[in-house]
């Protein structure tokens, strides 16, 4: 896609997820939360370390990423609407309203990043790992999740109004993260759900 694509794209996604922002401010299912709790859990966040959620939509992941005493969250998104949700209900987070390949936060300035329930959405992926790297620190961790898992998502590749991708492959993980020098330290795939944890060098 070139740049112009990636904006109508962004634009239709944007419309969409403003729209649906209440689907998002439910109650989820015990189980779902159990899973989001292990999502969070991966990256073995430190109190004090700064966190990035990205695609965060209403905030899902907010209540497990603040029991980790994190120093800084930051959240991003495409959707106004969506982040409207967060400052109401998390006022602490630093709100972008941003294509996570556009966001300005200064270089090396985050320890953990979560794309959960959302990567697939993602137009321009190797922009946005470059712009994640460049925002992480040495040591640094990306999260890449979803709490439904692969199947799940399968369907929303047939159904969403606009082209979303499946969830990497073991390989796929390894080679495409492995070429912004990231190790996947963690890939679990289980029936509903996703989790590939990816450090990045300490050199
Ligand atoms: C399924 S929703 C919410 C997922 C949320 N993390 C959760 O766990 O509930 C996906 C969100 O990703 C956002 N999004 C999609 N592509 C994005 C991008 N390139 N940069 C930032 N946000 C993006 C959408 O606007 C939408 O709010």
């Amino acid at each position: 896609m070139n740049d112009e694509q990636i904006a109508q794209f962004n634009a239709k996604q944007r419309q969409a997820f403003d729209t649906v922002y209440d689907r998002f401010l439910v109650d989820l299912p015990q189980d779902v939360c159990a899973r989001m709790e292990r999502i969070v859990a991966a990256p073995d966040i430190q109190a004090g370390e700064n966190v990035l959620d990205v695609g965060t939509g209403t905030g899902a992941l907010m209540p497990d990423i603040r029991k980790y005493r994190p120093g800084h969250i930051y959240a991003c998104d495409l959707s106004g609407k969506m982040l409207e949700q967060v400052a109401q209900r998390y006022p602490e987070v630093e709100r972008h309203q941003a294509d996570i390949r556009d966001l300005d936060l200064p270089d090396a300035c985050v320890d953990v990043v979560f794309m959960n329930g959302m990567y697939g959405n993602i137009a321009d992926k190797p922009g946005a790992l470059r712009n994640i790297l460049r925002m992480l620190r040495p040591g640094g961790r990306v999260v890449i999740s979803h709490p439904e898992g692969r199947a799940f998502v399968e369907g929303l590749v047939r159904s969403e109004p606009f082209p979303i991708t499946s969830l990497p492959s073991p390989d796929e993980a390894h080679s495409f993260l492995g070429s912004f020098g990231l190790t996947v330290t963690q890939y679990t795939d289980e029936e509903k759900l996703l989790i590939v944890v990816a450090v990045k060098s300490k050199k």
